[in-house]
């Protein structure tokens, strides 16, 4: 029987799956529910220091090649979401606690008030493709990246998680930014951006006409950057974009993920696919001789 526990800078997951931040987490009670049907973590939505009511609709286009959304990182803000972390803890779920801000005071004091809420780790959103001023903007500087995450680091205790942009020339050279700055670990990757079209109405298919891409189309550009960051960096590293199935999981592991967070999916699979990942990879990896998921990390590097 394979081990499928695995470890994020200290935070210990019962298997590698984690739900991805965007996903069925604006409440507690659905966290929870991601949790007990077999996600190993569950990551908040990105939260900020105020509500923010996100784009008007549409915002979500679905593509052949996966999901194009410009939802605009709708949030109630970092004081209003305490109850629903803390519901979720208390169905038993471990929880990571995504933040953003503007600047580096906005994102530190932001993930210094999740860090009370009894979150195992932090993890910041540095990627978001169609936020103006919030995402893309800070994934496009190294410094930024840095400072950013050493901010952060300077003000909580619990494991700090930068999640990156793809949006960029080299995201190996942002990861070894953010381990400059202090990082625990790396997430990558985030949305790629994109646009559709609806040829009958003559205008982008988005009210934000740019979107992020996520789902399959995205997973070889994933698997990519994992496996570049794992080259450049000590940090671990949780590998997401475009995961369905154990196999897709199992490539982003031997690619040096520790772990992998699952978004898209969950729309066209449903909340079976955490369970379904675990399972599959555990077959996996004893077909392939593997005792447990620590053993597979990053063998596909020569
Ligand atoms: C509708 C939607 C909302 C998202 N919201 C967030 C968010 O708030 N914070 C964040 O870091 N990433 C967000 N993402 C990005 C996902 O966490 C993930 O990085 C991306 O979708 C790729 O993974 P997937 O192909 O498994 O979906 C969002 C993605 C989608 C589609």
């Amino acid at each position: 029987m394979v081990d499928l526990r695995t470890e994020i800078a200290g935070v210990r997951l019962r298997n590698p799956t984690m739900l991805a931040s965007g996903f069925l987490d604006e409440t507690g009670g659905s966290m929870a529910r991601v949790y007990q049907a077999g996600a190993g973590a569950v990551v908040t939505k990105s939260v900020g220091p105020e509500p923010r009511e996100g784009y008007p609709n549409p915002t979500i286009v679905e593509l052949d090649a996966g999901l194009l959304n410009a939802v605009g990182l709708p949030n109630p803000g970092v004081v209003e979401y305490e109850h629903e972390v803390r519901r979720a803890l208390t169905a038993g779920a471990v929880v990571i606690g995504s933040v953003y801000g503007k600047d580096a005071d906005e994102y530190a004091s932001v993930a210094a008030r999740m860090a009370t809420y009894g979150v195992k780790a932090i993890e910041l959103n540095f990627s978001c493709p169609h936020a103006k001023g919030l995402g893309t903007e800070i994934a496009q500087h190294e410094d930024a990246v840095r400072d950013f995450t050493r901010a952060v680091k300077d003000v909580v205790s619990l494991p700090v998680l930068p999640k990156l942009s793809p949006n960029v020339q080299d995201i190996a050279t942002f990861a070894l930014a953010a381990e400059e700055g202090g990082a625990d670990g790396i997430v990558a990757i985030n949305t790629l951006k994109a646009m559709a079209i609806t040829p009958e109405l003559k205008m982008p298919s988005l009210a934000n006409r740019y979107g992020g891409l996520s789902g399959p189309a995205i997973r070889p550009i994933g698997v990519r950057a994992v496996y570049d960051i794992c080259e450049k960096v000590r940090i671990p590293v949780i590998g997401v974009g475009g995961i369905g199935s154990g196999r897709d999981a199992l490539e982003y592991i031997m690619a040096g993920a520790s772990a992998v967070q699952v978004g898209t999916a969950i729309i066209s699979k449903g909340l079976g696919v955490f369970d379904a990942i675990a399972k599959e990879m555990a077959s996996l990896l004893e077909e392939a001789g593997f005792a447990s998921v620590p053993e597979a990390i990053g063998v596909a590097h020569a």
